[in-house]
């Protein structure tokens, strides 16, 4: 049997390791490992190609991918993703393991409508936005990527009476902003699952800045595109000098912490077994109170993920 892996969509950090072991696990099951390079736009104009324990040799500390990942227009037309199908005929790889986030999922569950396709998601994003898992793949290198800028950060408004307002990726979804603000202690978190009461912050601010505070730090989702809003209420209303901080795509590099390496190697030998076992279908591998996984396809897709309550309970409010 032929095995691919594939990444798609945003790279996190973890892909690499994920791909070390999928390679030396499909060897050890006596099977052959397939690279697809590229993500969906390599998969349209056939780069697959055999891969080897040698290509993986010491990548498992390494951020990226080194098979690349891609962003696909051209996939959304049908015949793009036939091109992808026989693509993959051609190569004889009869299961794909997809590292990938929510739109490579949508992308790769309407392909396995249309086509005879085997494969299993591994759910790879820093936003952590994916129903069904706890965690995926990559969130925790992204969170120690904030955790330390934040802690830098601290250091330099602490020392010149100064707000800092910190943009924190995750697309729609809050996680990276939340986690990153209680374990930082952030005065002021900004997500999207959460209204802000500016009034009573402001209120509430002015007593500390009056007491004696000089300083405040504040995340801000990008979601939430109220990154500068809140810079100019801090100045002029709350009435502290601020400096915004844009982190970017630095989240999305770095080599994996020790958390997503396992996790990638957990996640993968779980996609490789349910592909050598099961010829008909199509899940995604999940992580949930401690417990791996699978999840189906279409319950993925169909759902969209919430934060747990619990978590969103642990903001320090200062309303
Ligand atoms: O989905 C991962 C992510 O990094 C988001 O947090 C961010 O909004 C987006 O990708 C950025 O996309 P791009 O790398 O295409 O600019």
């Amino acid at each position: 049997m032929s095995l691919a892996i594939m990444c798609s969509g945003g790279d996190a950090p973890g892909m690499n390791p994920a791909i070390k072991r999928f390679v030396d696990y499909v060897y050890e099951k006596g099977e052959i490992p397939y690279f697809v390079y590229n993500g969906l736009e390599g998969l349209i104009d056939g780069q697959i190609e055999r891969a080897t324990h040698k290509d993986v040799a010491g990548i498992v500390h390494r951020g990226g991918a080194i098979i690349r990942s891609s962003r696909s227009k051209r996939f959304y037309e049908y015949k793009y993703r036939k091109q992808a199908y026989e693509n993959l005929v051609k190569s004889d790889v009869t299961g794909l393991v997809v590292l990938g986030g929510d739109g490579s999922f949508r992308a790769m569950d309407l392909m396995s409508r249309e086509f005879d396709l085997n494969f299993v998601g591994i759910p790879t994003t820093i936003d952590n936005d994916i129903y069904g898992t706890d965690i995926c793949l990559g969130v925790d290198t992204a969170l120690n990527v904030i955790r330390d800028a934040l802690d830098k950060i601290r250091d330099t408004a602490s020392t010149f009476s100064r707000a800092f307002i910190v943009e924190v990726m995750g697309r729609d979804c809050g996680y990276l902003a939340i986690v990153s603000a209680i374990t930082s202690g952030a005065e002021i978190c900004i997500v999207p699952e959460v209204d802000f009461n500016k009034s009573v912050v402001e209120e509430h601010l002015k007593r500390e800045i009056a007491n004696g505070r000089n300083y405040i730090l504040s995340i801000v989702a990008e979601g939430t595109k109220k990154t500068n809003e809140i810079a100019q209420w801090l100045e002029n209303s709350v009435g502290m000098e601020s400096r915004i901080t844009v982190l970017g795509h630095i989240q999305r590099g770095g080599s994996p912490t020790v958390y997503d390496r396992m996790l990638a190697f957990e996640f993968t030998i779980r996609a490789v077994d349910h592909l050598l076992a099961n010829t008909s279908s199509n899940k995604v591998v999940v992580i949930k109170n401690g417990q791996y996984g699978m999840c189906e396809i279409s319950e993925v897709v169909d759902n969209r993920y919430t934060i747990n309550p619990e978590l969103l309970g642990m903001l320090n409010k200062l309303d």
